[in-house]
């Protein structure tokens, strides 16, 4: 679990999952440069860092925005002196009937969330093939497994992300990269803005679903206690030898395949 004086590239930390997780490592004592696309951003950040051993910047850049992450990671890279780990959780989600989807609802989410996983996941690769080790965290989602109703493009583009880990993890494990992805169930803005949308009788059925879906604990897990420590580890070198897999984080909700 020790990420002591790790460097590592954490996208969307701004909020969320990854924001929980920049708190998690800059405890552990990490050196964290946050990418995100968020104005607010660098705020938060600085606020994530207060009193924590670890030091942290903050780059805004979008990660389907090719030039700009890269110049993003590779100014960060020369500030940290390399780059041990990449944590890819920035990502989108939109509802919206698949029938009613538009070529931009699809660029907007499948080029975030796809076409940035490939983009930020080259930025660092040179890097970590350079050093000859890197670890990559990528973050897909249930929906790109089993499909979530109302989000057929989202899923479709964690979908993607599933199967690009499984590749790269293949392509890049002679450079002593590994790469892999998890799939989380975790209570977040993202989360929250999902149940803002609904009805109260909506609520109140989704509630008892979840009861029903997630063996432990019938609800989501929170960032720091259920996802944060998953990801610490993965970066340490206590999971050295674990690459190409899929990791759910999710109390049981979906058995992984
Ligand atoms: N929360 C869950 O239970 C859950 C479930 C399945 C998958 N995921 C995935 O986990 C990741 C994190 O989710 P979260 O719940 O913490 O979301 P969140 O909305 O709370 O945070 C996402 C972060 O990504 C940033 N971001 C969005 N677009 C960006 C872009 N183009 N470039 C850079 N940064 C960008 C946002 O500013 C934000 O800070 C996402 O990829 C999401 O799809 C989450």
């Amino acid at each position: 679990m020790d990420v002591q004086g790790k460097r590592v590239i954490v996208t969307g930390g701004a909020s969320g999952i990854a924001a929980a997780a920049v708190v998690a490592f800059l405890a552990a004592g990490a050196e964290v440069a946050v990418i995100d696309v968020a104005e607010h951003g660098a705020d938060a950040v600085a606020a994530a860092g207060a009193g924590a051993p670890g030091k942290v910047a903050y780059y805004r850049a979008s990660v389907s925005d090719r030039a700009a992450t890269f110049a993003a990671v590779d100014a960060a890279a020369a500030t940290m002196g390399g780059i041990d780990a990449l944590v890819h959780a920035a990502g989108v989600q939109q509802y919206k009937p698949a029938e009613d989807l538009t070529d931009e609802d699809w660029e907007h989410v499948v080029g975030i969330n796809a076409r940035g996983t490939m983009i930020i996941n080259q930025a660092v690769f040179p890097h970590m093939k350079a050093a000859g080790a890197g670890r990559i965290v990528n973050f897909a989602s249930a929906a790109g497994m089993v499909g979530v109703r109302g989000c057929a493009h989202y899923s479709a583009s964690k979908g993607a992300v599933l199967a690009w880990t499984r590749v790269v993890a293949q392509d890049w494990a002679r450079y002593g990269i590994a790469v892999n992805a998890v799939v989380p169930a975790i209570w977040t803005e993202m989360y929250q803005r999902t149940r803002d949308g609904m009805t109260p009788e909506g609520l109140t059925q989704h509630d008892a679903a979840m009861a029903q879906m997630i063996p432990l604990g019938g609800r989501l897990g929170d960032p720091l206690r259920d996802m944060a420590p998953v990801l610490l580890f993965l970066v340490s070198d206590g999971a050295r030898f674990i690459n190409g897999q899929t990791i759910a984080v999710d109390g049981g909700m979906v058995p992984t395949r």
